[in-house]
């Protein structure tokens, strides 16, 4: 059992997290050389979870923002049954698994140290070693391999392989201390790769900030790949989704939960952001409702911090998609709705395919903006969405068209 993991943010120690108790409250000691870096107040580990911070009046912050680096569902439990223990150790998890997580962040034993090219790199994979990796999935997530140290965690429900990539295109298993690169997401019991990967390009040609991604093979299952925006080369760039920035726990991602409303990351934005970022939350906003995205959660945005800059961006565009669209199946191939209610409702709207102008321009008002500043927003996004419909020569282009036409007359 582990006491103690010390946090590494960019290569500083910046503070050792223990689970004193009973599992249910974390601490964090900040080491000496967070501060000297980024300052006592920086907010660089978190927006909610400023250095210094002893957390008095919000003891479970702490306990949040880590337990959001875990996945969920299936893959946590698969996770926990590798090292028997239960998938509410959270702790015992990360202590596994911290290694390789999402943004900037590396949790290890007191008794490791974070030598980034200390017997660490990747050792390609081949066709036969894909279809392996993707047949133990379901019991080995993300690929894992402890015994090699490649010891990666990352949030979300689906099931995901992490990988690198050789510059000439191979796929590729990290070792040591060496960052996965890119995300696998396959298939499941329906299409929705194909889904994603349409509505990420849809998204690039409106002229969104979108990773790149394509669709794999991996031994006849449609695979979506891409790439990991908070990867540059071997370092890692900081990120946090927008859970761990406003400090709620990992099952508080839909508005439904009673966890964050939209106008709740816009206070995040308008306070460590860019100010053009409010008009990218809005947009981002106004995407969701025309391609039929309920499942925009606010763990499906993310906000990066780079390591000489006080202030936040939002991240590109991920895990999008025409929940509408989908027919997905049960495990028994029995057919299944979408819910078509929001992650985060919009002017409190529930259902996406209620949501109309006047509910988006009104949404951005809530956040402070001006009306004609948020009206503007919101018109010039469906028309630049309206010319990439027409332009886009997918399964998707009719559903696309006839969304903004019907969110446009509804205003
Ligand atoms: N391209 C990317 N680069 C960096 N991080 C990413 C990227 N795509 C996803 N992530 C991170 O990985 C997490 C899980 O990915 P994603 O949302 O695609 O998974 P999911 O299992 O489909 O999620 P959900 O549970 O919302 O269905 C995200 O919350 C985000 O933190
Ligand atoms: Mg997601």
């Amino acid at each position: 059992m582990v006491e103690r993991l010390v946090v590494w943010l960019y290569g500083t120690p910046i503070g050792v997290l223990s689970s004193p108790n009973d599992r249910e409250f974390f601490a964090l000691a900040w080491l000496p050389d967070a501060a000297r870096r980024w300052g006592d107040n920086s907010a660089i580990l978190s927006t909610s979870l400023p250095i210094g911070d002893r957390f008095e009046k919000r003891p479970r912050r702490i306990k949040n923002f880590f337990d959001n680096l875990l996945p969920e569902g299936p893959s946590r439990a698969a996770m926990a049954r590798m090292i028997r223990v239960s998938e509410s150790n959270t702790f015992e998890l990360l202590a596994e698994f911290g290694r390789d997580c999402a943004g900037a962040v590396s949790l290890l034993p007191e008794d490791e140290t974070f030598e980034k090219d200390r017997d660490s790199g990747y050792r390609v994979l081949s066709t036969d070693d894909l279809r392996d990796e993707l047949a133990r999935i379901d019991v080995v997530p993300l690929g894992a391999d402890p015994d090699d140290d490649f010891r990666p965690s990352l949030a979300g429900v689906q099931r995901k392989l992490l990988v690198g990539r050789t510059d000439d295109g191979q796929w590729s298993k990290p070792y040591g201390h060496a960052p996965s690169t890119w995300i696998l997401k396959p298939d499941g019991n329906f299409p929705s790769a194909v889904n994603e990967l349409t509505c990420l390009n849809f998204s690039r040609m409106c002229g969104m900030d979108v990773p790149a991604a394509e669709l794999i093979d991996i031994d006849g299952v449609p695979t979506l790949a891409i790439q990991r925006y908070d990867r540059n080369g071997r370092d890692r760039v900081h990120q946090e989704d927008g859970l761990q920035a406003t400090g709620f726990p990992s099952n508080m991602k839909y508005e439904s939960d009673k966890g964050p409303s939209l106008r709740e990351l816009s206070v995040i934005v308008n306070e460590f952001g860019n100010p053009n970022d409010v008009d990218e939350l809005l947009r981002r906003t106004v995407l969701h409702v025309v391609i039929g995205n309920a499942d925009a959660h606010s763990k499906n945005i993310a906000f990066l911090h780079q390591p000489d800059d006080v202030g936040i961006s939002i991240a590109p565009i991920y895990d999008i998609a025409s929940t509408v669209s989908m027919k997905p199946v049960d495990e028994f191939g029995k057919a299944r709705e979408f819910s078509t209610k929001l992650g985060q409702f919009i002017d409190g709207i529930e259902d996406v395919n209620e949501v109309m102008y006047g509910n988006l321009v009104d949404e951005g008002v809530s956040w402070g903006m001006g009306r004609v500043r948020a009206g503007a927003i919101v018109k010039g996004f469906l028309d630049t969405a309206r010319e990439a419909a027409d332009a886009n020569n997918t399964g998707l282009s009719e559903v696309l068209i006839e969304r903004i036409e019907r969110i446009t007359v509804g205003r």
